[in-house]
């Protein structure tokens, strides 16, 4: 019995690769055979009518420390695909919805208003979240196995078992395993949201929920959490160094022996040029001509010429620091200059919206773009580029480059953690890899990457064809990634009982 709580699940809602995660994780958890439950936030984007939610409870009451007693309610529903016959696993995934009209209601978005501004009571909202979970846990007297938790926002819950909930009987002896996404968002707030928890101030230390003075929820969940994982295997060995740790590497390397790397999968279902509806034409290895329909079709909704000789580099991101955007505004006029194109789709950062937003009127014909949140924009991309560019400072996994190479797109990545996982540089005299990489976050490195990569294109078409056919037949699959997750599970469970 396995209970997935998250602040995203696709299709539901979704900012970042964490949706895509909890869903898929779920669903592929449900194949073999357990009983998974998820729980989010019904959030005011989530229609219950589109999902077909039904009100399962009307009123649950979450204690909030000195707020006092705040009412939540519950709604019911059924993950997507989940329950469909042509699936090999038995039971749907069940997804419980905790409402409440004050903190998920809003018309902004998931973290933040329309502008962009995180919300003030951020720290409130999740804290209500993890606890409601518990809360609804002890109401529908499901005793979870484990009760597997996901970034800054449910690593509150850990903390509340092993405090408020010990020896509770429903919930007392779940195990939990904390599943880092990103190190950069901990959920750090001030002193006195210890009061809100209501757990007590002897948890306020350097070991527990206190850093530099503020109460940290993540800190708090890696110090509560049977064991924590984080999405690629180099990431989780990164966050123990100052370089990536954001300030934790300390209390990481104290768990090390409880800390490992599980690669994230893709979803094929999603993410394949076989069947994929989105794309103007499907193509596979044997159809591979069928692509240059895809690379036509995105130069024509880019505003591009439709040059099939030309090659053209796609990205999709969110526009923040962590995706080495800057470092792509330095690079970005000098590969211009090249026979290429370049098209963009993102949002994020004020700055970038206007910087990539006027790029097209600057280069004509070479530079498309699309400024906001398009997933049908990404699956033509993904299809009708020729690479696929992640210049990322850091990249807990990442999930792009995996498509791409399905898509016979051939990612440029910077070798760090997931990235550097999942895509090996092209070595010319083996005639093997499946990608382009580098090493430095500078502006030079990634122009130098950029520039072998386009000059094996015009140049080398024997290498090109290898690197797309080896990209194509590569897998990672959410069954893979499903079977290292269940033996943590049960890593978790016999640590917790034990
Ligand atoms: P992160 O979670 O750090 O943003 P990932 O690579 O794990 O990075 O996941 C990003 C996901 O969000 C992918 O599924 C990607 O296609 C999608 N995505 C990101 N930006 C956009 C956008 N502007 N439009 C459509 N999809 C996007
Ligand atoms: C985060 C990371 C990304 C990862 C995703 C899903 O958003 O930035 O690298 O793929 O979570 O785990």
């Amino acid at each position: 019995k396995i209970l997935v709580a998250a602040s995203e699940v696709a299709p539901f809602v979704k900012e970042g690769g964490l949706a895509d995660v909890t869903g898929a994780l779920s669903a592929a958890l449900s194949v073999k055979g357990h009983d998974v439950r998820l729980v989010l936030p019904r959030y005011h984007q989530i229609d219950p009518k589109k999902y077909k939610l039904t009100k399962r409870k009307e009123t649950l009451s979450v204690p909030m420390g000195v707020i006092g007693t705040v009412e939540a309610s519950i709604m019911e529903g059924k993950l997507p695909g989940t329950s469909v016959p042509s699936r090999r696993a038995g039971e749907p995934v069940i997804v419980y919805f905790i409402e409440n009209e004050y903190f998920f209601g809003r018309p902004g978005g998931l973290y933040s208003t329309i502008d962009g501004d995180g919300y003030m009571d951020n720290d409130n909202r999740f804290t209500f979240f993890s606890r409601a979970t518990i809360e609804l846990c002890r109401e529908l007297k499901f005793s979870p196995d484990c009760i597997h938790v996901n970034d800054w926002h449910t690593a509150a819950l850990p903390i509340f078992l092993n405090t408020a909930y010990r020896g509770d009987p429903i919930v007392g002896n779940c195990a939990t395993l904390l599943t880092i996404h990103n190190m950069q968002h901990q959920g750090e707030f001030y002193e006195g949201l210890m009061d809100v928890l209501g757990i007590g101030w002897e948890h306020f230390n350097y070991l527990g929920l206190e850093r530099d003075g503020k109460t940290n929820l993540l800190k708090g969940g890696i110090y509560h959490s049977t064991l924590v994982n984080t999405v690629s295997e180099s990431y989780a060995r990164e966050i123990q160094t100052p370089e990536f740790g954001m300030n934790l590497d300390g209390v990481l390397r104290e768990r090390a022996a409880d800390l490992c790397g599980i690669l994230n999968g893709v979803d094929y279902e999603n993410w394949s040029p076989e069947d994929d509806p989105l794309i103007a034409s499907t193509y596979s290895l044997d159809k591979l001509a069928n692509k240059a329909l895809c690379k036509a079709d995105m130069q024509r909704t880019f505003g591009l010429p439709e040059r099939e000789d030309v090659p053209v580099i796609g990205i999709v991101s969110r526009l923040v620091k962590q995706k080495g955007i800057d470092i792509l505004a330095e690079a970005i006029c000098g590969l211009l200059e090249l026979d290429i194109q370049i098209v963009l789709l993102g949002a994020g950062e004020v700055w970038a919206h206007f910087f990539y937003g006027d790029m097209p009127n600057r280069y004509k014909g070479k530079f498309g773009c699309y400024i906001g949140y398009d997933n049908t924009l990404a699956h033509k991309i993904e299809a009708g580029a020729d690479f696929f560019l992640m210049p990322s400072r850091f990249e807990p996994c990442g999930l792009n480059q995996m498509y791409s190479m399905r898509y016979g797109t051939i990612p440029i990545v910077r070798a760090t953690g997931g990235l550097n996982d999942t895509v090996e540089n092209l070595n010319e005299a083996e005639n093997t890899g499946t990608g382009f990489k580098f090493y430095d976050i500078t502006a030079e490195a990634l122009s130098n990457t950029v520039g072998w990569a386009i000059y094996t294109y015009y140049n080398r078409k024997d290498l090109m064809e290898g690197l797309i056919q080896r990209a194509m037949k590569k897998r990672f699959t959410w069954a893979d990634a499903a079977e290292k997750y269940e033996a943590l599970y049960i890593r978790a469970i016999e640590k917790r009982l034990g």
